[in-house]
């Protein structure tokens, strides 16, 4: 069977980080570059974390310098709230002391001494998906920055584009503010753009992310195989469900979501995700209330063509099977 060529668009982040793992790890996906974006933390530490992964993994993917803003949205008066102030990170210290965090600012690995590509990551995507087939399926799991940008300076991409999984959004479970998720709300126009390109978009929003979760016991077994990608995505599991327990507590308990690698799982296997939807979805712009809102029209007949599938449930069990079978194929020290 061919490989599926991927492109992930990445603002690494812990989560983000065994979303590339799962990606390099696949035998079913060919990762053909990797483009970073500010979000979780600032393009630095994104670029930087990229690079410490695939130097993990010891992984031939080319990481390209993306954008360290959003397109515009931080131009209108007030806009962003504080983040961290409609979550509380950073309020609450743990047993020792220290921040209690969703992601820290460097991952726990060695600082890379591979490098980043010179090109930028808005000019790579373009290139690339010029000169391709149509065959790149692209995954963007941080802010749409880079996306959108790269479908303003060419529009022929979207052509060119074979389909667009990414993470981001929200049906009825928010957690930026109470009406928008973070990686919408961190660039809500470049979102809109992308969700109206016109590319066939699948929508994995917190909905899903939070059904497929983590626990501790998933994280012991992991360690227990002594290999140093699974001891990595230990480690980002138990600081993730100190995080939620302490900000969002989970239904299911001591459990976390490794959001961004669920929408990776989903191009490798589309069954993790469940009661997937074609609906309307535009993003409110306007700076108010629900600014960064993923409007989802569940009315039978919608004023507009419905653009995107949005997946409201994920299969937990088997998206941890295939993560951590993926991890499994990984070599032991
Ligand atoms: O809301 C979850 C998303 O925000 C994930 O992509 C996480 O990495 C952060 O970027
Ligand atoms: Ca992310």
């Amino acid at each position: 069977m061919t490989k599926q060529r991927v492109i992930m668009d990445v603002d690494t982040g812990s989560d983000d980080a065994v979303a590339i793992m799962a990606a390099i790890l696949s035998p079913d996906i060919d990762l053909v570059g990797l483009t970073t974006v500010a979000g979780n933390k600032e393009i630095n530490f994104t670029t930087d974390n990229t690079l410490r992964v695939v130097e993990l993994l010891g992984a031939d993917v080319p990481v390209y310098r993306g954008c360290e803003k959003a397109m515009v949205c931080t131009l209108l008066h007030n806009r962003h709230g504080d983040y961290t102030g409609a979550t509380g990170v950073g309020t609450k210290l743990d047993a020792q002391g220290r921040k209690i965090e969703y992601h820290t600012d460097c991952l726990p690995l060695p600082a890379p001494t591979i490098r980043e590509q010179p090109e930028h990551a808005v000019f790579y995507l373009v290139d690339t998906l010029m000169r391709s087939d149509g065959d790149i399926v692209l995954v963007p799991t941080g802010p749409l920055t880079n996306l959108a940008m790269a479908m303003r300076l060419q529009p022929k991409i979207c052509q060119k584009i074979k389909a667009i999984c990414f993470m981001g959004g929200g049906f009825k479970v928010f957690n930026a503010t109470s009406a928008s998720e973070f990686n919408i709300w961190a660039d809500p126009e470049a979102a809109q753009i992308v969700v109206t390109s016109g590319v066939p978009v699948t929508m994995v929003p917190l909905d899903a992310t939070h059904r497929a979760n983590f626990t501790l016991d998933d994280a012991r077994e992991l360690r227990s195989w002594n290999t140093p990608a699974a001891d990595l995505v230990a480690t980002l599991v138990e600081e993730r469900v100190a995080a939620y327990n302490a900000f969002q507590p989970q239904e299911l308990p001591d459990s976390a979501p490794l959001h961004d690698a669920l929408a990776l799982a989903a191009v490798i296997d589309p069954q993790v995700l469940r009661d997937v939807r074609l609906m309307r979805v535009d993003v409110d712009i306007s700076g108010g209330f629900a600014d960064g809102q993923t409007i989802c029209d569940t009315r039978a007949f919608p004023d507009r063509t419905p653009n995107v599938r949005v997946a409201l449930d994920a299969d937990r069990e088997r998206f941890v099977t295939l993560i951590k079978s993926l991890l499994r194929s990984c070599p032991a020290r």
